[in-house]
Formats: C-alpha cells, sequence, structure tokens
C-alpha cells in the first residue's frame, strides 16, 4: 500500500491524474466512483480537465460503491443522483454508462446479486476511488463487516448516520437506515483503489487502516492485503501515523 501525504489541495489533483492515465491508455477504462465529501475535488478536477483539456469519458463506463435504501428516485441525496450531479452530468460519459445498485428494487437480493454480475460483465472495475468513514467504514461496509462480503444490504450504524446527518438537513432521523453497498471482496477486487482522507476526524481510521491489524472492526484495513492500493492523505488525517 502507497501513503502519500500532501496538502488537501493536491490530492484531488493527484487521484485525477490516476483517472486521466488509465483513461489515456486504455479510453473504454471501468472506473468506480464514490460518494461522500472526500471524492468531489476529484471530479470537480475531472470536470475542469474535460471542459479545458478535452479529457474524455466518452467510452469510459462506471460503476457506484453504494446507495441508500428506499430514497425516492428524485431525493438529492440519493447516491445515483448525487454521481449525476457532481460527476456525470460534467463530463461526456455516454447515457448508461454508469451504473449503481438499485436501492428502489422490490427484490434487494436479486438487486445485489444482479449488480454483481453486471461488475464482473464489464469485466471489473480498473480504478476505484474511496473516501473512508470514521469508523473505517468503506463503501457502507460497516465495522463488523466480513471481509468476504458482496453487494448486499446493511444496517448503518448511529456512528455513519450522524456523520451523514450533515447531508439531511442535519437531522440523524432524516437519514435512512439501510443501504446496499458492495462488499469488501468485491471493492477489493478492483485493479486499482485509490482512497482519499482529509481532517483530524479520519486521522484515526487512516492510522488503523495504514498501521492496524487487518480486522473486521476496521474494513479499511482489508487494503493493505491489495496489490495496488494508494492511500492520498493530508497532514491532518496522516497526524496519526
Ligand atoms: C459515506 C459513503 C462512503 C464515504 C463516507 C465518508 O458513508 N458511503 O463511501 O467514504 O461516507 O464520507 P466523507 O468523505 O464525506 O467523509
Amino acid at each position: 500500500m502507497e501513503v502519500v501525504i500532501a496538502p488537501a489541495g493536491e490530492l484531488a489533483r493527484l487521484a485525477a491524474d490516476a483517472v486521466q492515465g488509465l483513461l489515456t491508455a486504455r479510453p473504454g477504462v471501468v472506473l468506480g466512483l464514490a460518494t461522500g465529501s472526500s471524492p468531489l475535488a476529484v471530479y470537480d478536477e475531472l470536470a475542469r480537465r474535460h471542459a479545458e483539456e478535452g479529457l474524455s469519458f466518452a467510452r469510459a463506463r462506471a460503476f457506484m460503491l453504494d446507495e441508500y435504501v428506499g430514497l425516492a428516485a428524485d431525493h438529492p441525496q440519493r447516491y445515483r443522483n448525487v454521481i449525476d450531479k457532481e460527476f456525470a452530468a460534467r463530463v461526456d460519459l455516454a447515457p448508461g454508462a454508469v451504473r449503481g445498485p438499485d436501492g428502489l428494487a422490490e427484490d434487494l437480493p436479486a438487486a445485489c446479486a444482479a449488480y454483481e454480475a453486471d461488475i464482473a460483465q464489464a469485466g471489473g472495475v480498473d480504478l476505484q476511488l474511496l473516501g473512508i468513514g470514521t469508523d473505517g467504514h468503506i463503501a457502507f461496509n460497516e465495522p463488523g463487516s466480513s471481509l468476504a462480503s458482496r453487494t448486499r444490504i446493511k444496517t448503518l450504524t448511529r456512528q455513519t448516520r450522524e456523520d451523514n446527518a450533515r447531508f439531511f438537513g442535519g437531522s440523524v432521523e432524516q437519514v435512512p437506515r439501510h443501504c446496499l453497498t458492495q462488499g469488501l471482496a468485491t471493492i477489493m477486487s478492483a485493479r486499482h483503489l485509490v482512497l482519499l482522507a482529509s481532517g483530524r476526524a479520519k486521522a484515526e481510521a487512516v492510522h488503523q487502516l495504514v498501521e492496524g491489524p487487518i480486522s473486521a472492526m476496521w474494513p479499511a484495513t482489508i487494503m493493505q492485503t491489495h496489490p495496488h492500493a494508494t492511500v492520498l492523505v493530508d497532514d491532518a488525517a496522516a497526524s496519526r501515523l
């Protein structure tokens, strides 16, 4: 695992460089997209490179990490809508090129299995962007998640619902209780993992991720066994290393 400590403003450029390098080598790349605030600056930078430098996503495809269960199709915090607004609508991805788990499906386990099949059929994810929760979750794999897990339904912890309440007008009660998330094994099958973390609130999670024992109690620690994982952190997030 490669750990890069850089000023916050530099992290997004480094992640965007990795995406651009892949796209340049192989335009039909499969990207893995994350939500949360951590990757937003990466999407800004990729959108800028698209607009100003002609970086094209026209032949790329993308898979999202996770989705809330039960949020209305037009809810602004539905991850599908967040990704469309923050990234897909700002670049030239083809219609239908971005897929996500269907949190409105009647049969949620079947939707999870179908999503795994879609990823496999696309040949797997080439580069997966990741954030990390303060409790060490990646995607929505909360502490205690099986290290061998695939896409499935999970119950969100109180901590995560509190952390994400800021996106729901500050009300934890408005944050859904369940989600669909790629499993840890799903994420680990991506060929390159690029995790971004900034701010002191992430320092303990980053410490565990980089220096802790591999444990389902700190799900991100599974990344230590990945052959190509890059961890991009600012000084505050690296303050416990
Ligand atoms: C949510 C997402 C995760 C993300 C985490 C951290 O729980 N499902 O993918 O990593 O938030 O979010 P932030 O980057 O806003 O701190």
